[in-house]
């Protein structure tokens, strides 16, 4: 059978991706974020595994403020980065896997989780900058990816207990895929930031801290917050974090937490990550 392993949390600032892409990441500004990547790195270089769930947003990038689904599961056997205005980042295209893909939408399409299914998806900084994160810049990407996309953007949202419980529903898929195999899951977005309006640049490290302290110790409680409580605490675009939910869901209700880090500041976000290995 399938072997969720672990699970990582870790903020997409696009950004990120852009020091990477463009040599920059020894500069005084970037070269602490990039040393704190390093232990979470060596983690990734050691724990492979054979299919990524990797739970993003799309930023109106694919999908068009017209029309925009709640969650969406990529069953294609390969995506590719999308071009969010620059022309699509230089990272190798990434491997799909639709047989688990198909998998997870039957399983929790009987727990009455309606996703929609996407074949072909062209994939944001939300989802290539996690890869450049955990894997640096390979000339192939070492696992297989199942893009998850949660709207984050377009109220109203899923709660954040409903993207929990979707994550317990993705678990019990896993669990159920006749192949041994292993996977993890991550949730991307976050940590606290507003890109714009009359509180522009607010991050809220408290706030960051305890919601990382809850994945560990009670995960539950990250799921009672409103999306009020995420934009007043953690800024607009702070309700990212809710897609950290879907991820820990996934987990087991006891996880060990490997390794964690927090910065301040990447672009006009405060950047978070965390990995969690099921107990
Ligand atoms: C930034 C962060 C994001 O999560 C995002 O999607 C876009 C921009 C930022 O801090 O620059
Ligand atoms: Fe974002």
């Amino acid at each position: 059978m399938a072997d969720l392993i672990a699970g990582m949390g870790t903020s997409h600032v696009p950004g990120v991706g852009a020091a990477m892409d463009n040599g920059k990441t020894d500069e005084a500004y970037w070269k602490p974020l990039f040393d704190g990547l390093k232990p979470l790195r060596a983690w990734h270089a050691s724990n492979v595994p054979d299919v990524n769930i990797i739970v993003f947003n799309d930023h109106a990038t694919s999908y068009s403020l017209d029309g925009y689904s709640t969650f969406t599961i990529g069953v294609g056997d390969h995506f590719e980065p999308a071009d969010e205005g620059w022309g699509p980042r230089k990272v190798p295209n990434m491997k799909g896997h639709p047989e688990l893909a198909w998998h997870i939408v039957e399983e929790v399409m009987a727990e009455d989780f309606d996703l929609a299914v996407a074949a072909s998806l062209d994939l944001d900084h939300g989802f290539t900058v996690p890869l450049s994160i955990a894997y640096d810049q390979p000339d192939v990407w070492p696992t297989s990816v199942i893009p998850v996309c949660v709207n984050v953007i377009q109220h109203p949202l899923p709660t954040a207990l409903r993207c929990f419980r979707l994550g317990q529903a993705i678990g019990r898929a896993v669990a159920s895929f006749p192949k041994d195999m292993s996977v993890a899951i991550w949730g991307t977005g976050g940590l606290s930031h507003q890109l714009g309006g009359e509180r522009v640049g607010v991050v809220n490290p408290e706030f960051d801290q305890m919601f990382m302290d809850n994945l560990t110790q009670d995960p539950m409680a990250n799921t009672k917050l409103s999306h009020a409580e995420f934009i007043r605490e953690a800024g607009c675009e702070g309700v990212e974090m809710i897609m950290w939910n879907v991820m820990r869901g996934a987990l087991n209700t006891e996880v060990t937490e490997i390794y964690r880090f927090y910065h301040i500041p990447v672009s006009a976000t405060a950047y978070g990550a965390i990995i969690l290995e099921n107990k």
